[in-house]
């Protein structure tokens, strides 16, 4: 039986985080849910309201927060490129001040934290498919940046608080991840791919099809997620 924990998860409203949530009640824990609903929806997490193991606060996490827990996953972070797009200067500010706010927090209570990384970290790879040892080739000042750097500036603060303070981190670089909950217009290639389908439209195929990506099942991302972290995790080397 897994021990019962208090879990922080950031973005939880979101559809990643939500699934999370999810899964974590299951497994026995307490979660408190964080999110300013930029793109996450109460809709996600209906089904969790009134459950006593789930509480949920409106908070964005560019500001401190100052709550007790035993581990931190931190998602908070819109993902698709309309809504990061949207403001940039918030979604660099998400992204680095969120990092140091949540890594301040677990250092001040000795907890766990996760950060939910990106594919995006690599840019546009030069290398297939990407190896963590490879370090991406990323522009730093086009109209991806915000998201791209902002991922990577919160991986190199995630490092840096275990190298320096000894901290539990993991960063889990995701890839495209589907399934339930996903939202409808945000532009992402399988949601655009269904809901084009669902309507008997064309499928809208960009460039000359040749390119590649890798899918995750949203089930998959989060199978590991209690006792041992997520698959595809960073490990901090020695
Ligand atoms: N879904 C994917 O395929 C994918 C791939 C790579 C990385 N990720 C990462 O996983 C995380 C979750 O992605 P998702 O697909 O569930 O996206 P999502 O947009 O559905 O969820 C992000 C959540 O973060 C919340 N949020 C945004 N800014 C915030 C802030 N300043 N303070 C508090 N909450 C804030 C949003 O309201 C939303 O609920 C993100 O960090 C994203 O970068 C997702």
């Amino acid at each position: 039986m897994t021990q019962n924990k208090r879990i922080l998860v950031t973005g939880g409203s979101g559809f990643l985080g939500s699934h999370l949530c999810e899964r974590l009640i299951n497994e026995g824990h307490d979660v408190l849910c964080v999110d300013n609903y930029f793109t996450g929806r109460k809709e996600n997490i209906r089904h969790l309201l009134g459950h006593p193991c789930f509480e949920v606060l409106r908070h964005d996490v560019t500001f401190p927060l100052y709550v007790e827990v035993d581990e931190i996953y931190n998602l908070a972070c819109p993902a698709s490129p309309i809504h990061y797009q949207h403001d940039p200067v918030q979604t660099t500010k998400t992204s680095v001040h969120g990092a140091i706010n949540m890594l301040g927090l677990a250092k001040r209570i000795k907890a766990k934290i996760m950060q939910a990384s990106t594919s995006e970290v690599y840019g546009d790879p030069s290398v297939h498919p990407q190896t963590e040892d490879y370090w991406g080739n990323v522009n730093p000042i086009g109209p991806r940046a915000c998201y791209d750097e902002g991922k990577r500036c919160a991986e190199t603060l995630f490092f840096d608080y275990h190298r320096q303070h000894r901290l539990r981190i993991k960063v889990a670089r995701i890839f495209n991840t589907y399934g339930p909950r996903m939202a409808e217009g945000d532009g992402r290639v399988v949601s655009n791919f269904i809901v084009q389908a669902l309507r008997g439209q064309d499928i809208t195929v960009y460039g000359e099809g040749s390119q590649t990506r890798s899918f995750c099942y949203v089930d998959e991302l989060w199978r590991a997620s209690s006792g041992s972290w997520p698959p595809r995790t960073s490990s901090p080397g020695p």
